[in-house]
């Protein structure tokens, strides 16, 4: 099936990592034969409902019609078949390279030209025909439009146990996703901090494990991964290097550890930690697993490299003024001598 996607603005790399990850971990296979700015054009064999339910950086999915010049689009939908007898036509201006009168004549263009065999309707229409103007136009009927108010609803402010540590829910959740785990498989946190990452893990129907060397947070992320539904989670105090004998092999990490400022290192050197945490995370995790890590600059990549292999890399803006590298590490599937 061709899906077309409209892909959040912040971070529109991230955002079709995030639909490829997702595709892979749901199904058969993922192929991008158009990919345009924030617009994304693929190929895969899961429901488009499933995807939208996983997805953080997308906000809208629909059924692919046609991606062509602004000006061909009127005659690309001549053909065109809609379920169901009324439509109406939404554009969505992507990246500001066409103007809102642009926008609003391709509109009515494309309705004209539909409303041959369709009826008008805009308030409750059988079909959404969904434009995307990126660079170029796409065409799409809409299938479902991304609800993102329920990442609103789980910020960190918004939890029983609330801490400005926690990343907000969103870039949790594409952490998570960018792992390519999928429901029951086993996703640790080893800095679970309030639980932010275990409970988009947890919400998406993976087995979540967390630890972390305080106790207040320990309780804390109890309190709202109970607050927000997810059970059966493992939870343990301890160090990260104690994580090998706390649980068992695991599918994927997803963490976010401190950076030395606001979330404490215990007077420990930034990097001797992560050293260390890359050594815990090589031995618990499968062979080919993926590691999603949180880093405060390019610089401690190498900290990673020496157990891992880099994957992917993003800068990603966490705050208004703070940038984090996100990057996927694989362990390496060892091959018998
Ligand atoms: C940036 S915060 C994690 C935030 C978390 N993602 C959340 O949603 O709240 C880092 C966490 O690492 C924990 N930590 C610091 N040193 C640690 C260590 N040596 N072993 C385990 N946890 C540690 C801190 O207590 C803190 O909760």
């Amino acid at each position: 099936m061709r899906l077309l996607l409209e892909l959040s603005g912040e971070t529109p790399e991230v955002a079709r990592a995030e639909a490829r990850a997702v595709c892979l971990a749901e199904g058969n296979g993922f192929s991008e034969p158009e990919k345009n700015g924030r617009a994304l054009v693929f190929d895969t064999d899961v429901e488009p409902n499933v995807i939208a339910g996983r997805l953080a950086l997308a906000w809208s999915i629909s059924a692919y019609h046609v991606s062509c010049e602004l000006m061909d689009a009127p005659s690309m939908v001549q053909e065109m078949q809609l379920p169901g007898k009324t439509f109406r036509v939404t554009v969505r201006r992507l990246g500001g390279h066409y103007s809102p009168k642009e926008s609003a004549d391709i509109a009515g263009k494309i309705g004209d030209i539909l409303s041959r065999k369709y009826k008008v309707d805009l308030e409750n229409p059988d079909a959404e025909v969904r434009v995307l103007l990126s660079e170029r136009c796409h065409i799409g009927i809409l299938l479902r439009e991304i609800d993102r108010s329920p990442f609103e609803s789980r910020k960190s402010e918004n939890r029983p146990f609330t801490h400005p540590i926690s990343l907000h829910p969103k870039l949790a959740r594409v952490l998570v996703n960018l792992t390519g785990v999928s429901k029951g498989h086993g996703v640790l946190d080893p800095f679970c901090g309030t639980g932010g990452i275990l409970l988009e893990a947890g919400l998406m129907g993976m087995k979540v494990m967390g630890s972390d060397i305080d106790e207040r947070m320990i309780s804390g992320s109890r309190q709202n991964l109970k607050h927000f539904g997810v059970e059966g989670a493992e939870l343990r105090l301890c160090d990260v290097s104690e994580i090998t004998s706390q649980f068992k092999t695991v599918d994927a990490i997803v963490t976010d550890p401190p950076y030395g400022r606001s979330a404490s290192t215990n007077k420990e050197s930034v990097e001797s930690l992560y050293k260390r945490s890359f050594d815990s995370f090589s031995e618990i995790l499968k062979p080919g697993g993926k590691l999603a890590i949180v880093l405060p600059s390019e610089e401690h990549v190498k900290f990673g490299l020496e157990n891992f292999t880099l994957c992917e890399k993003y800068p990603v803006r966490v705050h208004r003024s703070l940038t984090r590298y996100f990057c996927i590490f694989e362990k390496s599937i060892q091959k018998l001598p």
